[in-house]
C-alpha cells in the first residue's frame, strides 16, 4: 500500500468495538486489572497507552519497521536512544547538525564518558576515517540542519554492516513519505514529531522506528525506564497531522522548488542551500534515494545588515522557531537553533551571521514570495505591534 494510504489511514482500524475512525483519546495514567497476575495488555499509562499505541504502531508501519516509539518531544527521543550505549563508548555524528543534539552529546551525555566525532557524514572517507575501536554507532542527519547536505543513507549503512555499527538516522528533514532510512539498510530512525510528522506547529514529539525486535526490546526497555513518553492528547494530534502529510509535504516541496528558485536570482542573496537546485551537490544523490527534496530553504544573504530588516519585515512567513508546520516559518540559526555549538566551529559549518533558515509552509506561493521581495526593500516596517517584548538570547 502507498504511504499516502497509510498515512491517511493511520489508526483507522485501531477500535474495532466502536469502529472509531479516529482513534480515541485514552486519558488515563492507569489500567484496572482483571485478576491478580492478569492485564487487559495495559497496566500503567508509562509503559503503554493505546493512543500513544495506535501512533507508535501506525509509524511502525509508515516506516516499516519491527515497533515504533513516541516520546514526549524529539530530544527526548533521541536522548532515549542514546541510552543504548554506556560509559566509553564512541560515536560519529554528522557536523551539521541540530544544535540541540550538539548541546545533548556536548554538554550533558559526555559527562557519562560518551565521546562523539563531528565529521561531514555527506562524505563516505571522512566517516571511514573517523571510526576508532570504541566506535558503536553512526548518527546521521539525513538531509542536515541547517546547511542541507546530503547523506548516502544506504552507502553508510553497508559501511555500518561491514564495521560492527549502529545506523541511526535523524530523518526529521525528510520524513518516511520521502524517504525510509531502514528501507535503506538503517537500524534506527528518528524524529522529532514536532515537525512535518505533525505538520500544525500545535504539539511536540519524537519518535522513533526500529528495524529488529530484538533491539526494538531493548528500545522499549529504555522508553519505559526513563519515562520521557508521549501524552495520549499529543499522541492524537501527532497522528491527526500524519494524517495529511503527503498532500501538505507535495505542497511545501513545490512552494520550495520556487522559492529557492527565486531567492537565487536575488541580487541580495549570495547562496541558496536547497537540495531541489539542480546545482546542489546533494541533488542527484537524493533524487535517487528519496522522493523529493522537502521543503527547508537555507540561503546567505550579502550582508549582515539586511538579516534583521528580513526578520522583522516579513508578515507572511512568521520569524519564529521549528519547521515543517503549514505555517512558513524563518529563523536565524546562529542566535536561535545553533547557538549552542561554538562559534568557530558554527562559521566553519557555514552558519554564519548572513545565514537565514526558511521552513516553507501550505500557503500560496505567489504570498511567500511578495512578502520576500517587500522585506528585501528599504525602508517597509511591519510597526510596533502589540508585543509583549522580553530581552534575552533565544536558545531552544
Ligand atoms: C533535525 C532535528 N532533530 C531533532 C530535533 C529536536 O526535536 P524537538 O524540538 O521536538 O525536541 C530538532 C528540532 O528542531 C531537529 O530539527
Amino acid at each position: 500500500m502507498n504511504i499516502a494510504t497509510q498515512a491517511a489511514q493511520i489508526g483507522l482500524d485501531w477500535d474495532s468495538r466502536t469502529g472509531a475512525v479516529t482513534v480515541p483519546i485514552y486519558q488515563t495514567a492507569t489500567f484496572r486489572h482483571p485478576g491478580l497476575g492478569q492485564s487487559t495488555g495495559y497496566d500503567y499509562s508509562r509503559s503503554g497507552n493505546p493512543t500513544r499505541q495506535a501512533l507508535e504502531e501506525g509509524m511502525a508501519r509508515l516506516d516499516r519497521g519491527a515497533r515504533g516509539f513516541a516520546y514526549s518531544t524529539g530530544m527526548a527521543a533521541i536522548t532515549s536512544i542514546l541510552f543504548l550505549f554506556k560509559s566509553g563508548d564512541h560515536l560519529v555524528v554528522t557536523e551539521d547538525l541540530y544544535g540541540g543534539t550538539y548541546r545533548l552529546f556536548e554538554q550533558c551525555l559526555n559527562q557519562y564518558g560518551l565521546s562523539f566525532t563531528y565529521v561531514d557524514t555527506s562524505d563516505m572517507d571522512a566517516v571511514r576515517r573517523a571510526i576508532r575501536p570504541a566506535t558503536k554507532a553512526l548518527f546521521v542527519e539525513s538531509l542536515t540542519n541547517p546547511m542541507l547536505k546530503v547523506a548516502d543513507i544506504g552507502a553508510l549503512s553497508e559501511l555500518c554492516r561491514e564495521k560492527g555499527l549502529l545506523h541511526i538516522v535523524d530523518n526529521t528533514f525528510l520524513t518516511p513519505y520521502l524517504l525510509r532510512p531502514l528501507d535503506l539498510g538503517a537500524d534506527i530512525s528518528l524524529y522529532s514529531g514536532t515537525k512535518y510528522l505533525s505538520g500544525h506547529n500545535d504539539t511536540l514529539s519524537g519518535l522513533v522506528v526500529v528495524k529488529e525486535p530484538a533491539l526494538a526490546e531493548r528500545v522499549y526497555f529504555h522508553q519505559n525506564s526513563i519515562g520521557a513518553v508521549l501524552g495520549p492528547q499529543d499522541a492524537w494530534l501527532t497522528m491527526r497531522g500524519i494524517k495529511t502529510l503527503s498532500v501538505r509535504l507535495d505542497r511545501q516541496q513545490e512552494n520550495a522548488q520556487k522559492i529557492a528558485q527565486w531567492l537565487t536570482a536575488q541580487p541580495q542573496v549570495r547562496r541558496v542551500y536547497y537540495p531541489g537546485l539542480t546545482d546542489h551537490p546533494g541533488h542527484e544523490l537524493l533524487k535517487r534515494q528519496a522522493r523529493g527534496f522537502g521543503a527547508m530553504i537555507s540561503f546567505q544573504v550579502i550582508d549582515p545588515a539586511l538579516v534583521e530588516p528580513l526578520l522583522l519585515k516579513s508578515t507572511v512567513i512568521s520569524f519564529a522557531e521549528s519547521l515543517g508546520g503549514v505555517e512558513s516559518l524563518i529563523t536565524f540559526p546562529a542566535v536561535q537553533t545553533h547557538a549552542d555549538i561554538e562559534p568557530e566551529k558554527r562559521e566553519k559549518l557555514g552558519i554564519t551571521n548572513t545565514l537565514l533558515r526558511l521552513s516553507v509552509g501550505i500557503e500560496d506561493v505567489n504570498d511567500l514570495i511578495a512578502d520576500l521581495a517587500q522585506a528585501f526593500e528599504p525602508g517597509t516596517d511591519r510597526g510596533p505591534g502589540t508585543w509583549n517584548v522580553e530581552h534575552k538570547n533565544i536558545r531552544t
